[in-house]
């Protein structure tokens, strides 16, 4: 692991990463040290994600307030090193304030600290970042005026640095995780915002660097911040989804004890515009303090029904399963490759070249999709008006449809697409990176597998059923083997396991039980939890 306290060294490792082949994905984890389990949890996520993990340990002077803890927040960089080494960190960036912000930024507020006792980079001797007023004005923005400002500042930055490819961030802070996917959205920034979630200790109390500043006895007192969200859960998901409700559910459990709530608050988890009443998804959020330490935590309220994700390598028999599943259950099977095949018939009847991306992704982002997600009624889709559902099952399509799928755009443009189609959940959907990337909060994940032996029989039969058998098992098994090597390593939607999801092992295993073993999970798992 290699630790870099300068911007040049920091470019020159990253250059050095960059231009080797293949193109190495980079995750970057900004903290401010003091790593807690949180941070490692973001770490590993990152680790599993992307080849080069990057973590950042500076303590952002622009988003303290004169009045806040900058100069006691801990601080032990040594402690830090050694968890991103054992947590398979590759570069700790661990700049100065002096090298982040200059001299002169830095003389500035020396000699403001010598009048005021204070040592703070003040905003205006640096560029400014404004993020939108309505969404830094609220929440935590009303008694720490600047905070959000400071940290969008800091974040342009290193992600400016970094350029990397995934940034990660913890669900705790949701208002920072709000505003910094908006900054990423409105710059177009080339970076995906991930968003992990709490980590908490056993009595429920979300991991947070100034957790250092509880007594053990304050650490319990502090635990009544989970149970009053968890009341709010039950209000919830027993039916009654108005603010009123969940947010006197909150009330209720912190009222007379030793933690001083700041405020409880219902909003809408992108905008943090108030809610009234959760439609498709709320956060609760709430701030507290406990003796002069500060705290917050969250959850989002997600009023959507389940969604059933189910991965796994080529010819493990996923389509056939998912839409069998979703009949079982009564749910809406969601065709991902049929979305796939419409781009591609689009292509195709427009005579735009499939190899030309850039023509691609002018096509397909000028395009307008619509997907029928009643289950009763059987497929339909349409592209820009026109019903394909029948045509898109052609050979022609069949032929192209992977090459179409290997470009960076289809698959970005179409993942939104999904994701709208899972808004009100209810579905139970198939591809190659559906719970790892598109519906990672999916209830249910499968990872539906075989061995490569059992996935060649199976395409040997189907093939000599179709009458086209003039292919060896061996030469099967072979190309089955390189094939998935290739989707395991591809640049864009490799197929990955996701770490929450079920493994079921094909062999031997006959359609109809595998579909009851997946059914039997769904009602273990889901009909037995509550839901909104
Ligand atoms: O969440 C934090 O630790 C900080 O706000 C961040 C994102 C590292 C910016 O200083």
């Amino acid at each position: 692991m290699r630790l870099f306290t300068t911007i040049a060294a920091l470019g020159c490792y990253l250059n050095s990463q960059k231009s080797a082949a293949p193109k190495k994905e980079i995750g970057l984890v900004p903290t401010m040290g003091a790593l807690h389990a949180g941070h490692l949890s973001l770490i590993q996520r990152a680790r599993q994600e992307n080849a080069i993990v990057v973590v950042s340990i500076f303590v952002n002077p622009l988003q303290f307030g004169p009045k806040e803890d900058f100069q006691d927040y801990p601080r032990n960089l040594e402690q830090d090193r050694l968890l991103c080494e054992q947590a398979g960190v590759d570069a700790i960036f661990a700049p100065s304030e002096q090298e982040m912000f200059g001299k002169s930024a830095v003389d500035v507020a020396n000699s403001v600290a010598e009048i005021l006792a204070l040592k703070l980079i003040h905003p205006s001797s640096l560029t400014q970042v404004v993020p939108p007023v309505a969404m830094t004005s609220v929440l935590c923005g009303k008694s720490r005026p600047g905070h959000f400002q400071g940290v969008a500042a800091i974040v342009t930055k290193l992600l400016s640095l970094v350029q990397p490819t995934r940034a990660y961030f913890g669900q705790k802070d949701a208002q920072q995780v709000a505003i910094i996917r908006k900054l990423v959205a409105d710059f177009n920034w080339p970076v995906e915002i991930v968003a992990c979630s709490i980590v908490r200790e056993a009595s429920g109390l979300a991991m947070s660097s100034r957790n250092q500043y509880l007594t053990q006895e304050q650490k319990q007192q502090a635990s009544v911040l989970y149970r009053a969200l968890q009341q709010a859960l039950k209000t919830f998901s027993s039916g009654d989804r108005t603010a009123a409700a969940i947010l006197a559910a909150v009330k209720a459990e912190v009222a007379s004890t030793a933690v001083e709530l700041e405020y409880a608050e219902l909003v809408d988890p992108n905008t943090l515009a108030p809610l009234f009443v959760v439609e498709t998804a709320g956060l609760l959020a709430v701030a507290a303090r406990i003796g002069s330490t500060r705290l917050i935590d969250n959850i989002i309220l997600r009023n959507r029904r389940p969604i059933v994700a189910i991965d796994g390598p080529a010819g493990a028999g996923k389509s056939t399963v998912t839409r069998k599943v979703a009949q079982a259950l009564g749910l809406c099977y969601l065709d991902t490759g049929a979305m796939y095949r419409a781009v591609t018939w689009l292509a195709m009847t427009t005579n735009t070249p499939i190899s030309d991306e850039c023509a691609i992704a002018e096509l397909v982002n000028s395009s307008y999709l619509e997907y029928n997600l009643d289950p009763t009624s059987g497929l339909m889709l349409k592209i820009n008006g026109e019903d394909v559902t029948e045509a898109i099952r052609s050979l022609e399509v069949t032929s192209r449809v992977s090459e179409m799928a290997a470009h960076p755009v289809v698959r970005k443009f179409l993942v939104e697409q999904q994701r709208r189609c899972g808004i009100k959940g209810s579905i139970v959907a198939e591809g190659r990176d559906i719970g790892t990337n598109v519906f990672p909060d999916a209830e249910l994940k499968i990872f539906l597998t075989a061995s490569v032996k059992e996935r060649s029989r199976r395409r040997l039969l189907e093939l000599k059923n179709s009458g086209a058998a003039d292919i060896s098992l061996e030469q099967l098994e072979q190309d089955i083997e390189e094939r998935d090597e290739k989707d395991s390593t591809r640049e864009v939607a490799p197929l990955r396991k996701a770490a929450d999801a079920v493994e079921i092992q094909t062999d031997g295993l006959s359609i109809a039980e595998v579909i009851d073993r997946i059914v039997g999970l769904y009602k273990e798992r889901i009909l037995t939890t509550p839901q909104s």
